[in-house]
């Protein structure tokens, strides 16, 4: 049958619509992890997807699980193969309201359709909409998907937010049971494989005027925090000569790894330093205390591990030139992720079918899939957004051509064939 692109498109953006209102802030976009605003777009999310035909579920972290049975499945039935699709409804600060939500709304539609056109798979269709993708609360990325892939580390549990509060505790107070991780993973003979439509989040599909593309793999990423001490004094009276500024070592240090990213241009590394708490945080005080994070990525892991002893060697040199000391903390050290070739020729042959080129392309963001790659095979489809611009409000993608996304995954579950796995 002939698919409605432009329906589709528009339905798709109505659903982003109704969830980028849910926010914690009132004029902008910030839904972080396990937050009350969290819990409404996860309630919204699963009525969404048991009117669409599936069976909705919350697991032990949060994820909203909604099931779409495979033919001739018995109700309640346990540790049936199925076909993950999924991404994100957490933001970042001040986001836009494509980046993940729109996986989810891809998702919830397609199985919609095969509802209405009374199609059934020999295999369960699972949509997965995971809390935890952007780690805009807590010391985590990818818990949630994590635990879904039974990767979850116990230890994430004490990490805690700006305002002191545990993800133990957070997950409490949102009605979850910490002992209860467990229960979130999937086995391998449950997940047959997992997919994701998402904003591209950067230029070249604009660029090439393509609407979709279809991911490689995903780029590898480190976080790593900083803590850096000097010495608190008088703003007005210590000379700048006699000072131990840790302000000013962390400044260098954000350049030292600007320096380091830039001479790897072919591994496509890059160095950010988002977040830095500067204390005591007084105007005429010099500071003594200052906490960043680094965020690093490359291509391939060998350069980013590489890159970030470079760093540290770096660090602690500038530390001990300002008289002042260091501490560093990796907590997220995800390598790159390969997207499975069959699934990526699974996705080739579905856009080809709608007459769409399909590009290839690697993706620098990170993505739940990296979590999903430790029990199944994975695949991702980027679509253009506007300008390449993401994580920022301007975020934009047109209805066209989120509905020739949504088109591209549904021919890409009628054609997709576990047996074509390696
Ligand atoms: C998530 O968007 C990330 O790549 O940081
Ligand atoms: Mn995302
Ligand atoms: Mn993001």
């Amino acid at each position: 049958m002939t698919l409605d692109i432009e329906r589709l498109g528009r339905r798709a953006e109505a659903m982003l619509d109704e969830l980028a209102a849910i926010s914690e802030e009132p004029d902008r976009l910030t839904r972080r992890f396990l937050t009350p605003e969290h819990k409404r777009a996860a309630h919204l999310v699963g009525r969404w997807m048991q009117e669409a035909g599936m069976v909705a579920a919350e697991d032990a972290l949060g994820t909203v699980r909604g099931h779409y049975a495979r033919d001739g499945e018995p109700e309640g039935a346990n540790r049936v193969p199925r076909l993950l699709i999924g991404s994100h409804i957490d933001t970042v600060l001040n986001a836009g309201k494509y980046d993940g939500m729109l996986g989810v709304v891809a998702g919830i539609l397609a199985v919609e359709h095969f509802r209405d056109q009374n199609q059934r798979f020999p295999f369960a269709v699972d949509v997965l909409a995971f809390g935890d993708e952007e780690g805009s609360r807590f010391p985590t990325v990818l818990s949630s998907s994590a635990a879904t892939a039974g990767a979850f580390d116990t230890a994430w549990l004490k990490g805690v937010d700006r305002d002191g509060i545990s993800l133990e505790k957070a997950m409490a107070d949102y009605g979850l049971d910490t002992a209860a991780v467990g229960t979130a993973a999937l086995t391998q003979e449950e997940a047959l494989a997992y997919v994701e439509v998402h904003i591209e989040q950067g230029p070249v599909l604009e660029h090439g005027d393509l609407p979709l593309g279809v991911v490689t793999s995903i780029a590898g990423q480190n976080r790593t925090r900083v803590n850096v001490r000097g010495v608190a004094g008088h703003a007005g009276t210590v000379p700048m000569t006699l000072r131990q500024d840790a302000y000013l070592a962390a400044a260098e240090m954000a350049l030292a790894a600007e320096a380091i990213a830039k001479a790897h241009p072919d591994d496509a590394m890059v160095a950010t330093v988002g977040t830095i708490k500067v204390m005591p945080g007084a105007v005429n005080v010099i500071p003594d205390h200052v906490e960043f994070v680094l965020d690093l990525r490359a291509a391939s892991d060998a350069p980013r591990a590489k890159a970030l002893k470079q760093f540290i060697a770096k660090a602690e040199a500038i530390a001990a030139a300002r008289g002042c000391s260091m501490t560093h903390d990796t907590y997220h050290d995800c390598p790159t992720a390969a997207c499975a070739p069959w699934l990526q020729d699974g996705l080739t042959q579905s856009l080809d079918s709608l007459g769409l080129k399909a590009p290839k392309l690697v993706s620098g963001a990170g993505h739940d899939g990296q979590s999903m790659a430790k029990i199944t095979d994975f695949a991702m489809l980027f679509v253009r957004c506007k300008g390449g611009i993401s994580h920022n409000p301007a975020e934009f993608a047109t209805v066209g051509d989120m509905g020739l996304a949504v088109a591209a995954l549904i021919k890409f579950v009628e054609g997709f064939d576990p047996a074509k796995r390696g």
